[in-house]
């Protein structure tokens, strides 16, 4: 089965061509950063219209790339949620169109699902049956959570951020240091060589225990990052000379401070469940501080380790195309993409599940 993959969801317009929800064809990236840079985060206008522009670009590169031609593809699936909504609706229109030039169904894809998918890009990687069920920690800009994967298109949300994501954590870290944007690369590269136990900044809900949060969730597999946030501003006030003489210690000790917490909180999940498998998905899952707690994490608890490769852990349209292609697979098969929904869950709300 061959899908392309589309993806617009915000800052990144991509394509690609991906077989049977598993090999990866081609898979085209154009990323807005620099557009976005001079304002410290995406301006959705700027966004929208870019994606007008590269849409018709990285289409046909992917195909091209493919070595295929328009008629060999089964499907077009599109990214139609969560996300901003004048960005999806670049891609879902243009794949629509596409869609109905070729005689296509046009299926519409889950970015938080999408994400789970990249992990199962590595060639390497079990297939989703034997890798279930699964603890995966989700971080990425707009998100951080830790659901169960106990099958395709079966999830478990088990925790999630009450406050900011961590990608989010590290922009706002990234912005009060100085470092430009986006926030994680670059203090992962500012902290090269510094301290990571110069300060010790706050781990959010470090001590809570013993509490479910209003939608049901156990506060002890949930994250808070904004006491970090504001621990770095008070920091910086009180000693404004360290951002110059400390400036690695400070990116190493803040970056250290997001990556635990995360670790904590996964590892407190694969206990709680036994589940056999940990893995990472999304932007932050680049980190390499947090690939190596992970590592030893899943040493100490005896469960396989599954990373997504470097090239799809952030926005990309192979993850979105192996989605489609894994629940086609499974027999769940996939909503015809219909219209935008900035704000779609992967999960419905735990209390309603049974
Ligand atoms: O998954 P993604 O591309 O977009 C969303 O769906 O949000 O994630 C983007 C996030 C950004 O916040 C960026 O700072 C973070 O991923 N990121 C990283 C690294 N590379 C990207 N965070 C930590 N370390 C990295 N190397
Ligand atoms: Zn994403």
């Amino acid at each position: 089965m061959l899908i392309l993959g589309i993806e617009s969801s915000c800052d990144e317009t991509a394509a690609a061509v991906v077989r049977d929800g598993r090999e990866v064809l081609s898979s085209a990236v154009n990323s807005q950063i620099a557009s976005h840079r001079p304002y410290g985060g995406v301006v959705p206008e700027i966004a929208s219209r870019e994606h007008v522009g590269s849409f018709p670009v990285v289409v046909a590169e992917a195909i091209e790339r493919a070595g295929i031609s328009w008629t060999d593809l089964d499907a077009i699936a599109v990214t139609h949620g969560p996300g901003l909504v004048s960005s999806l609706l670049i891609g879902l229109s243009g794949a629509r169109a596409l869609g109905q030039a070729l005689g296509k169904p046009v299926w519409g894809v889950n970015h938080l699902e999408a994400h789970v998918a990249g992990m199962f890009l590595d060639p390497a990687a079990p297939l989703p049956a034997d890798a279930c069920p699964a603890i995966v920690l989700m971080v990425s800009g707009g998100h951080s959570c830790i659901v169960e994967m106990l099958g395709v298109g079966d999830y478990r949300l088990l925790g999630q951020t009450l406050d900011d994501a961590a990608g989010e954590c590290l922009d706002k870290g990234a912005n009060l240091l100085g470092l430009g944007y986006p926030g994680g690369p670059v203090i992962e590269r500012a902290a090269q060589g510094g301290n990571a136990a110069f300060v010790k900044f706050p781990r959010g809900l470090e001590h809570a225990k013993n509490r479910t949060t209003d939608n049901g969730l156990d506060i002890a597999m949930c994250f808070s990052f904004s006491g970090l946030k504001t621990a770095l501003l008070y920091h910086l006030k009180n000693h404004p000379e360290d951002r110059e003489r400390h400036l690695a210690d400070l990116a190493a000790s803040y970056q250290e401070a997001v990556m635990d917490s995360l670790a904590m909180r996964a590892e407190r999940a694969v206990k709680a469940t036994g589940a056999r498998t940990l893995a990472c998905v999304g932007g932050v899952a680049k980190n390499a501080v947090l690939r190596g707690k992970l590592d030893a994490l899943a040493n100490r608890q005896r469960a396989r380790l599954l990373l997504t490769p470097l090239a799809y852990c952030t926005d990309n349209a192979a993850m979105v195309a192996a989605a489609a292609g894994l629940r086609a697979l499974a027999g769940l098969g996939n909503p015809p993409a219909v219209e935008a929904d900035p704000s779609l869950p992967l999960v419905e709300e735990i209390a309603d599940r049974p």
